[in-house]
């Protein structure tokens, strides 16, 4: 048996010995992905989360995602295997106090007027339109969320934004999505400055070299990529929604426009077709921290718990179970 192999064989004994269930995020290593009970996009994992029958839940992604498991599931033992694996964009906004400066980060561009600057807490935004709606990209904290009307993911941003009755939203903390967002649905957005390192980097000329590259390929973007990469796109959707899209198309060859992870199900799930990465160095390094061996000791040892507080998991609760009412 190969190393990979036991550590596999060990996970499965030690998921039936604590009544686990194993979520991953599509991102995930192919290795891990491959133990999981189910991979998929936010959304789908939420509601997984939302749902599932057991004691334990080992969360195969970021912290964020597994801080939502808690507020969805309280009674249950969320399990983070890295507990260093965090989303950098879930941690630039701040509720209030302590401002962060991103300038510096790499990646970051200058946005148009609509976008508050960086350092406006969420407070700070709130207080300058109180009359707005708040809607949350669930790669957030669990404190952002508690101060949120509804959350929303990259798969259902539209759908959530068009329920709400207010013509003004609050949209944090993703500028790209909310740009994505402001262009189709119509509604006044008032966006923040985050963005997600991996997908933000991504430019048109990318897209072009892409495109002359593999010129019969279809262009798949996540709508965290930046808007102008979006609109230069065949078809923008969440992880999930490219697998989908992939499955149910006439085409071939595919030019996949979001972490490298994805490429795994891809391939695995469409038998005769091709897909090229957009750009080779779409990796997130906290995606990837999760192993085989991380997720063993966290099992073995019932280690790395997360756990909400009662007072920011019960109103982040009310904005999630908003967010998977929408159907
Ligand atoms: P989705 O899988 O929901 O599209 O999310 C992408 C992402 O960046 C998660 O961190
Ligand atoms: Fe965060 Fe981007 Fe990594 Fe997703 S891919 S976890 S948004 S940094």
């Amino acid at each position: 048996m190969t190393d990979i192999a036991v550590l596999q064989d060990r996970i499965i004994s030690l998921k039936k010995k604590r009544n686990a269930v194993i979520l991953a995020h599509n991102y995930q290593r192919d290795e891990v992905q491959d133990i999981a009970d189910f991979t998929g996009d936010s959304l789908e994992l939420s509601r997984q989360a939302a749902g599932v029958d057991c004691d334990v839940i080992v969360f195969c992604g970021v912290n964020f995602m597994a801080e939502s498991a808690s507020i969805l599931s309280p009674d249950k033992t969320v399990l983070l295997p890295e507990l260093e694996a965090n989303c950098p964009m879930a941690d630039m906004i701040r509720v209030r106090g302590e401002r962060k400066v991103w300038k510096n980060f790499p990646g970051y561009t200058e946005q148009p007027a609509f976008v508050f600057p960086h350092d406006f807490t969420l407070r700070d935004i709130k207080e300058k339109y109180p009359d707005a709606a708040v809607v949350t990209y669930v790669n957030t904290t669990a404190d952002i969320k508690a101060e949120s009307d509804i959350c929303c993911t990259s798969s259902n941003v539209i759908k959530v934004i068009e329920s709400i009755p207010q013509e003004e939203i609050i949209c944090i903390p993703d500028k790209n999505l909310s740009m994505w967002a402001a262009r189709n649905t119509g509604k006044k957005i008032i966006a923040w400055d985050g963005f997600c390192h991996v997908h933000d980097r991504i430019t048109v000329k990318d897209v072009e070299k892409a495109r002359a590259d593999h010129p019969d390929a279809v262009l798949m973007a996540h709508p965290e990529c930046r808007l102008e990469v979006c609109e230069a796109a065949d078809h923008v959707t969440s992880t999930s929604g490219m697998l989908r899209f992939a499955r149910g198309s006439d085409a071939k060859e595919f030019i996949v426009g979001t972490e490298v992870g994805l490429m795994y199900r891809l391939g695995k799930e469409n038998p005769g077709k091709m897909f090229h990465p957009l750009r080779k160095d779409m990796i997130c390094p906290n995606m990837k921290k999760t192993r085989l061996e991380s997720v063993v000791n966290a099992l073995e040892n019932m280690v790395n718990v997360i756990k909400v507080p009662e007072d920011i998991r019960v109103p982040a609760k009310e904005a999630l179970d908003k967010m998977l009412a929408i159907v």
